[in-house]
C-alpha cells in the first residue's frame, strides 16, 4: 500500500486511476468470467487503499471510482432484469477495532448511549453469488442474478432447478409480492464430486465452489444446471408488499417459515465484543462447515433502525461484512524442483503434496530463488530471516491470488530429523552448464545459452510468441517437439522448416497436408518483420516491447543498430555513450547488450536468422505508424483483447492513453456498447476507430 501522506495529487490520481481501471478488470474476471485472478484479500486490499485514497483526496475522486460501482457488468446471453430496489453491497471489517468502529459509528448516526442495548443478527458469508427470488402470490414468478447491482440476469428456469428454491411458498401470511434475496453455492462435496467427473469425461474443471456455483446457474441450458447440486441461502429481501416481521431476525424466521432455508447458524449478538466472538466462533467453524464462507456478517436487527441509517454509495450503513484473512493451508513439501527460463535463470518450484487453499488444490508454489529457500530474507520474502526450507517440511501455503502459491512459513516443531539444508544447485539441471550468480542478482544463470534445451525451447517459444513474430500453429508443444527431433534448434530453422522438413511434417503423426500447410503459411507471413518485433523477439534480457521499440527508434535500421552494438561490445567509448544517452536506457541494459553482442555465436545466429527475415527500419515504421505521439482513447468492451493489453500495446508504439474524450484526443477506440465518450468523440469530430480497426492498424505498428 502506497504512503498516502506523501503522495502529491498527480501521483494519487494516477494511482486512482490505476485502481479504477485495475478494481474493473479484476471485477469483470470475477462476476463476468468466472475466473478470479487474484485473491479474495488481495481484492479487498485494493479496495481498501482505493478507499483510502478517495477519502485523503476527496477532490481526485475518479469518474469510474470502483466505490461507485457495485459488481460486474451484466451477459448478453440472459434477458435482463431491473432490480427494483438495488442489490447492494457490504461494506468490509478486518480487524475487531473495525467492528468497535461501525458498532460506534450505528451509534452516532441513531444518537445512541455507548451502553444503549443494541441487537444485531450475525451469519456467515456465503462465497457464492447473490439470488433474488421473486414470489407472487406465494408462487416464483422470477429469480435474477445481482449483475451490477441494477441490472440482473433472468435466470428463473435454471433458479427452479435447485432443490430448496420451493417453487411455492407455503404456511401463513405470504404477503401478495415478496422478493428473498439470498446467496447460491455448491458445497465442498459436491464441488470436488464435479471437478472429478469433469476430469475423467474432459470437462470445465472449476477453480473453486464459488465459480462453479455461478457456472452451474448460468447455463444457457437448464438441464445441466439442474444436474449441479446448488443450494441457496436466504439472508435478506428486495422489494415487498408488506414486512412480515420489526425485525431482520423476525423477517428471516417468517422466510424460513414459507419453506426457504435460512442459515442455522445465525445468531443475534449484543453488542461488538459479541459480534467478535461470533466471528471467531464461525472462523473455527470454517473447515468443517461444509461450504466456503470468507467471513461473517452484522446487521443490526431493528428494521426501524436500518430505515434509518439507510445506504451510502453502494452499501448499507446498517451492516458489514467482517472478514475472514486469507485462506492458508498446511501441507508437506515433498521436494524442489529447478526449472529454467529463457535466460537461463533458474526457479525453485515447491513440489507440495496437494492440499486445497480455499477450494483450489494446490501442489506447486515459487521459492523464488535459493536465499529465499536458505532463509536469508529479501524484499517481500515472508518466510522469517534465518529459517531455511528442507524437503520433508511442514509447511503454511497461502493462496496469494489464484496464480502462484506462496509457501509462507516452516513449521520447524514438525521437522523430520536427519533432514539436510538443502543445496542449490551451481550447475543447471537441464543440460549441465555452470549456473553462475552475478553478484547483486537473487537468480543464478545458466551460463550455457542455447546448447540448454530449456532455454532453446523458451527462446523459440518467446520468438514466435504474439507480441514477437507472432506465428500461428506454432506453440510451446510443437517448438518443444520439432526441438527434440532436431528440426529446429534456432530460430532460423523454422524458417527452412518446409525446405528442410516439409514432407515429413505433412505426414508426421498430428500433422497433415492442411496443418502442415497453414503452419508454412503463417512462417511465409512473417519473412518481414518490424525492428521492434524482431529485436524484441531475441528475448535478450531486460529487452522489453517498450525498450526494442525506444531502440529502433534510436537507431533507425538493423544494420546501423547491430553495428553500434558490436562496437560497445569491442569498448567503443563514443558507441557506449551514444547508447547511454537514450533516454530510459542504463548501465545494466548497455551491459547486457555489450555482452550479448560480443558473441561470436550470437552473432553468427543472427547472421543466419537475417538470411530468412527482413527488418523493416524503425524510422520508416514510426514515420507511417499513425499512432506515435498521438492521444488514444478505448471505450466500451473490447472483444479480442483485455484493455490492458491494449493499452499497453498503444503506448509501445508511442501514443499516449487518456481516460476521457477531449479536443486533445487523436483516436477513439470504441468497443460495443461504447457510451458517452463515444457520443462525445462523435461531437467533436474525433476519429474513431473500430476494435478491428485498431487491431490492424496497431499490429501493423
Ligand atoms: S447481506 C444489503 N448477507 O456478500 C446487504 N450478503 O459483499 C446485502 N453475501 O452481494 C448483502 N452471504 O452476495 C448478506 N449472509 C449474507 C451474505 C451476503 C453472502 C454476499 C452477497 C452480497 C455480498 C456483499
Amino acid at each position: 500500500m502506497t504512503d498516502i501522506d506523501s503522495l502529491t495529487d498527480a501521483k494519487a490520481t494516477a494511482r486512482l486511476k490505476w485502481l479504477a481501471m485495475e478494481i474493473a478488470l479484476h471485477d469483470a474476471a470475477y462476476h463476468g468470467a468466472d475466473a478470479p485472478t487474484i485473491s479474495d484479500a488481495e481484492y479487498d486490499a485494493l479496495r481498501r487503499e482505493n478507499l483510502a485514497l478517495e477519502q485523503a483526496f476527496p477532490h481526485l475522486i475518479q469518474p469510474n471510482s470502483p466505490e461507485a460501482r457495485v459488481g460486474a457488468g451484466v451477459s448478453d446471453a440472459f434477458a435482463k432484469v431491473a432490480h427494483r430496489l438495488p442489490m447492494l453491497s457490504l461494506g468490509n471489517a478486518f480487524h475487531a477495532g473495525d467492528v468497535t468502529e461501525f458498532d460506534e459509528r450505528v451509534r452516532r448516526f441513531l444518537s445512541l448511549e455507548r451502553d444503549a442495548p443494541l441487537a444485531y443478527t450475525a451469519e456467515p458469508k456465503i462465497d457464492g453469488l447473490a439470488l433474488a427470488l421473486r414470489y407472487e402470490n406465494g408462487a416464483l414468478a422470477e429469480a435474477a442474478t445481482r449483475g451490477d447491482g441494477r441490472t440482473g440476469e433472468n435466470v428463473t428456469t435454471n433458479a427452479r432447478t435447485i432443490a430448496n428454491i420451493p417453487e411455492t411458498l407455503t404456511g401463513k401470511n405470504v404477503p401478495e409480492v415478496f422478493e428473498v434475496r439470498g446467496e447460491v453455492y455448491m458445497s465442498h462435496a459436491d464441488f470436488a464430486a464435479l471437478n472429478a467427473r469433469a476430469e475423467e469425461d474432459g470437462g470445465k474443471i472449476f477453480a473453486n465452489p464459488r465459480n462453479a456455483a455461478a457456472g452451474s446457474l448460468r447455463q444457457l441450458d437448464s438441464k445441466i444446471t439442474a444436474s449441479r447440486p446448488l443450494h441457496f441461502f436466504a439472508y435478506g429481501w428486495g422489494d415487498v408488499s408488506t414486512v412480515p416481521g420489526e425485525t431482520q431476525a423476525a423477517v428471516l424466521t417468517a422466510i424460513s417459515d414459507w419453506g426457504l432455508t435460512v442459515n442455522p447458524a445465525m445468531k443475534l449478538c449484543n453488542g461488538p465484543v459479541a459480534l467478535v466472538a461470533y466471528h471467531a466462533e464461525i472462523e473455527a467453524q470454517r473447515a468443517t462447515l461444509g461450504y466456503d464462507i470468507d467471513g461473517v456478517v452484522y446487521k443490526v436487527d431493528r428494521l426501524d433502525y436500518q430505515q434509518r441509517l439507510g445506504t451510502v454509495s453502494r452499501a448499507p450503513r446498517w451492516a458489514i461484512a467482517h472478514k475472514f484473512p486469507a485462506e492458508v493451508a498446511t501441507t508437506v513439501l515433498d521436494d524442489i524442483e529447478i526449472q529454467v527460463g529463457r535466460t537461463g535463470s533458474l526457479t525453485p518450484v515447491a513440489k507440495l503434496r496437494p492440499v486445497t487453499v480455499g477450494g483450489v488444490v494446490v501442489s506447486n508454489a515459487t521459492l523464488h530463488n535459493e536465499d529465499y529457500i536458505a532463509g536469508i530474507g529479501g524484499d517481500g520474502q515472508p518466510i522469517r530471516d534465518g529459517i531455511d526450507l528442507r524437503v520433508g517440511d511442514t509447511v503454511q501455503v497461502r493462496r496469494a491470488g489464484d496464480v502462484i502459491p506462496q509457501v509462507i512459513s516452516v513449521d520447524l516443531e514438525k521437522r523430520v530429523r536427519d533432514s539436510e539444508k538443502f543445496t542449490f544447485p551451481d550447475t543447471c539441471p537441464q543440460c549441465g552448464s555452470a549456473a553462475e550468480r552475478v553478484e547483486g542478482e537473487a537468480r543464478r544463470r545458466c551460463v550455457g545459452a542455447m546448447i540448454c534445451p530449456a532455454q532453446a525451447i523458451e527462446a523459440l517459444r518467446h520468438w514466435v510468441s504474439r507480441d514477437a513474430a507472432d506465428i500461428e500453429g506454432l506453440g510451446i508443444k510443437q517448438v518443444e517437439a520439432f526441438w527434440q527431433d532436431g528440426w529446429v534448434r534456432e530460430i532460423a530453422d523454422i524458417y527452412t522448416l518446409e525446405a528442410n522438413h516439409g514432407a515429413a511434417l505433412r505426414t508426421r503423426e498430428g500433422w497433415g497436408e492442411k496443418s502442415a500447410v497453414n503452419l508454412f503459411a503463417a512462417i511465409e507471413a512473417r519473412r518481414t518483420l518490424p525492428f521492434a518485433r524482431f529485436l524484441y523477439g531475441l528475448g535478450i534480457r531486460h529487452v522489453g516491447r517498450t525498450t526494442a521499440a525506444m531502440l529502433g527508434r534510436a537507431y533507425g535500421d538493423w544494420a546501423s543498430f547491430e553495428a553500434a552494438m558490436i562496437a560497445v561490445a569491442g569498448g567503443d567509448e563514443p558507441a557506449r555513450e551514444m547508447l547511454l544517452g537514450i533516454d530510459g536506457v542504463g548501465s545494466v541494459l548497455v551491459d547486457t547488450l555489450a555482452s550479448v553482442f560480443g558473441e561470436a555465436m550470437t552473432l553468427d545466429r543472427l547472421t543466419r536468422l537475417r538470411e530468412h527475415v527482413t527488418i523493416e527500419d524503425a524510422e520508416a515504421v514510426a514515420a507511417g505508424g499513425i499512432f506515435s505521439g498521438k492521444t488514444v482513447v478505448f471505450t466500451g468492451t473490447l472483444e479480442h483483447t483485455s484493455r490492458a493489453e491494449a493499452k499497453a500495446k498503444a503506448e509501445s508504439l508511442g501514443a499516449k492513453v487518456a481516460g476521457s474524450v477531449s479536443a486533445k484526443t487523436d483516436y477513439v477506440v470504441a468497443g460495443t456498447a461504447a457510451g458517452s465518450k463515444l457520443k462525445k468523440a462523435e461531437t467533436l469530430g474525433v476519429v474513431i476507430l473500430s476494435e478491428d480497426d485498431w487491431l490492424r492498424m496497431a499490429s501493423e505498428g
